[in-house]
């Protein structure tokens, strides 16, 4: 497990310990089962960089995004942003604080009204937050933000459904930057975008880090994407940490981040479902696995694996893995 004081000052945000247990029955005819879509994940988020979270669907992705900006309260664990637990702060502070974290999701969708156009979609964070603006205030901000994610003030006047993809998507990108944050949380913002718009996303993304210093949480299932746009990386299988890449030269030394990266080396958007590349089956997430959780789809699992759980070291220079037989 990674030490939440390891560099205080250079991390914008600090997981530790973060679980989260969903519930599921309890009926009459169904007995109440718990499982934990995140289970006592840490992880720094250093300021500046784009920090990767990667893992096959259901793994705990978007439930760990959701408990970094606190949208859902944990079981156990905290979130610290600059240093202060998000637990600890009071309804008012966290409101201005949602300000400064914002998350991107997949499907822009689910962030834009259908009904509105592009420039009422920009307006509704100002809206949201109560922040005043006369009609030219709020005329010059939706221009400056759409002209910031690389599209024409004339769009504003567009509903979502006239937009593609990739401008959809952009637009999610801008009512995110409305407030200006410093913090972003992209839960699997290109996932539903052919690759060559992809690149396109994925550049822009890199040049507002860079012009607006803004530090990211990336989350992908692709963890090629991921190594190439990430300064760290951590692989994520059912809820658990299982490695935790220092930087983008890294290798990754667990098999299923290896059995990742070879089933994503795929070109064909369309074809590539990480999950029906891998062999054997994930568990249910309600099993409960004494040993590695990984041990029925891994090549190199031994006795040892099914018996005992293998914890999170580190390999040196911040590699993390939890692997009892790491490859080469
Ligand atoms: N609100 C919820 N209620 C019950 N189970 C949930 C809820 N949200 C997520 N889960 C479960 O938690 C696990 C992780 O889900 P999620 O975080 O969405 O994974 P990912 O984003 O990696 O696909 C899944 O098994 C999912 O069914
Ligand atoms: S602990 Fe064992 S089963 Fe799990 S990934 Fe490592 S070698 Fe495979
Ligand atoms: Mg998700």
């Amino acid at each position: 497990m990674e030490s939440a004081a390891a560099t205080p000052e250079g991390d914008l945000v600090t997981i530790t310990g973060l679980t989260r247990e969903f519930s599921s029955g309890g009926g009459l005819m169904t007995p109440r089962r718990t499982m934990r879509a995140v289970n006592d994940v840490s992880l720094r988020v250093p300021r500046g960089k784009v920090t990767g979270v990667v893992g096959e669907s259901g793994c705990g992705k978007s439930t760990l995004a959701r408990l970094v900006l606190r949208l859902i309260d944990a079981t156990a664990g905290t979130v610290a942003f600059e240093g202060t637990d998000l637990a600890n702060r009071s309804p008012g502070q966290m409101r201005k604080l949602r300000r400064r974290m914002q998350m991107v999701f997949q499907d822009p969708y689910s962030a834009i009204d259908p009904r509105y156009t592009i420039r009422r979609a920009l307006l509704e964070p100002f809206q949201v937050q109560g922040v005043a603006q006369t009609a030219a205030e709020a005329r010059a901000a939706v221009d400056e933000l759409i002209s910031m994610v690389g599209l024409s003030p004339r769009m504003v006047a567009s509903f979502p459904h006239q937009l593609s993809g990739g401008q959809k998507q952009r637009v999610g990108i801008a009512r995110a930057l409305a407030l200006r944050p410093s913090f972003l949380v992209l839960d699997e913002p290109t996932a539903s975008l052919d690759v060559s718009i992809q690149a396109q996303i994925i550049d822009l993304l890199e040049a507002l880090k860079e012009d607006l210093g803004l530090t990211y949480l990336f989350i992908s299932h692709d963890l090629s994407l991921v190594r190439y746009f990430c300064d760290r990386v951590v692989v994520m299988y059912l809820g658990r940490a299982m490695e935790i890449l220092p930087d983008a030269t890294a290798r990754p030394r667990h098999h299923y981040a290896h059995a990742l990266l070879d089933s994503n080396f795929e070109p064909d958007p369309a074809r590539r479902k990480v999950i029906t590349m891998l062999d054997g089956e994930i568990p249910s997430p309600f099993a409960v696995i004494p040993g590695c959780a990984f041990a029925d789809r891994c090549p190199a699992a031994s006795d040892l694996c099914r018996r005992e759980r293998p914890v999170l070291t580190d390999l040196g220079g911040g590699h993390m893995i939890a692997c009892h037989h790491p490859r080469d």
